[in-house]
């Protein structure tokens, strides 16, 4: 991970957030009738309940499009307004062209520019970080980052990992401010030495679909669970501390951290690890599973709408994932 200390950003702000969940559920009573597990050791050890599973024939940018309305509307502008769209995804609707362009067409803004971003879990904070540079530059008025994902169409439903993950989109609507009132300071990282821990094999350049990609079930993700888990807990502390230390913040500071929902276990662990009271670490993966890049997206809203945020708080995101990816942001709010 770079050293350099990250510069803080004052003239950008969120202006609207939105989220959609597909109606499907997919209840842990359930998963227990179709593979080999327990609905209380996935609550105990990943506060999972249910998640959100799309219908056949519903793509991920049907969901990432719905929560961009939402976001356009709560940042009070129209789909003309955005200038840019980034779309976070590692289920796109189709692998060319972007899931960015199938949103564009769907939400009619047609005045901006559009493309993805992969970097699975961290793909909504590479996003966001991405889009923050672009706003402060000068270049942009208002970007709608979206980050949505459709795992259950990449899950092996006959092993008992299916239990981990589940579909959603989230959406937030960054807009340059003409003051200099904003604070947004984000830090990234990545370890492609760990590039297996969570991968799916075939389908790209490296193992094309072939006639034996579905006997061998290739076409679905695998994970090494105690790999996430150790990297985990060393890499979301360390980069957590860098830009809390970049920010001039301290942890008191932080009115809630807004993390990805990997797993209870994992949440647990950092917390205590950067001594955060866990009460103000949010969390719903009880309702959603691990949503993959619409987690923090989705949580954020959630708690934006639930009333629960006041203009200036300190929010801490922060997330990692498949690459091996990570990365962390404070924002005011
Ligand atoms: C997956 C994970 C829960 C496995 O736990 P572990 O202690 O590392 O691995 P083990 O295989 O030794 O399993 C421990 C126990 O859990 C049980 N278990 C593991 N997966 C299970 C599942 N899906 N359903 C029910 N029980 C399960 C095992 O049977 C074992 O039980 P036992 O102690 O009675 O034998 C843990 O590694 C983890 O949380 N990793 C992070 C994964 C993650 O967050 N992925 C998403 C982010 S990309």
């Amino acid at each position: 991970m770079s050293a350099a200390k990250k510069k803080i950003i004052r003239n950008v702000k969120i202006s609207g957030t939105g989220s959609y969940a597909p109606s499907g559920v997919y209840t842990n009573e359930y998963l227990e009738t179709i593979v080999d597990t327990k609905a209380p050791w996935i609550y105990e050890n990943l506060g999972i309940k249910q998640r959100h599973i799309v219908a056949k024939g519903e793509t991920t940018s049907d969901l990432g499009a719905k929560a961009a309305l939402k976001a356009i509307a709560d940042a009070k502008l129209t789909p003309e307004d955005i200038d840019l769209i980034i779309f976070a995804t590692t289920t796109p609707d189709m692998k060319a062209p972007s899931t960015a362009c199938f949103v564009q067409e769907k939400i009619g803004a047609f005045n901006a520019g559009a493309f993805d971003v992969v970097a699975v879990c961290t793909g909504f904070l590479y996003a966001i970080s991405l889009a923050t540079d672009c706003l402060s530059n000068g270049n942009y008025k208002h970007i709608l980052v979206i980050g949505a994902d459709t795992f259950s169409t990449i899950t092996d439903w006959t092993r008992r990992d299916a239990v981990f993950f589940g579909d959603g989109a989230g959406a937030v609507v960054l807009s340059r401010i003409e003051d200099e009132s904003g604070f947004v300071i984000s830090k990234v990282g990545a370890d492609g030495r760990g590039k297996m821990i969570w991968h799916i094999p075939a389908g790209g350049s490296q193992h094309p679909i072939d006639e034996n990609t579905a006997k061998d079930r290739l076409q679905y993700w695998q994970m090494d669970g105690k790999g996430i888990y150790n990297t985990a807990i060393r890499v979301l502390p360390q980069v957590i501390s860098e830009v809390l230390s970049d920010s001039g913040l301290k942890m008191e500071d932080i009115k809630y951290m807004v993390p990805h929902q990997p797993s209870l276990k994992i949440l647990k662990k950092t917390a205590e690890l950067i001594n955060f009271d866990f009460d103000k670490v949010l969390t719903n993966m009880d309702q959603y599973g691990n949503t993959s890049a619409a987690s923090i997206p989705i949580l954020l809203d959630e708690t934006n709408k639930a009333g629960k945020l006041t203009r200036g708080d300190n929010l801490l995101f922060a997330a990692v994932g498949s690459g091996m990816a990570w990365g962390a942001m404070i924002l005011k709010w």
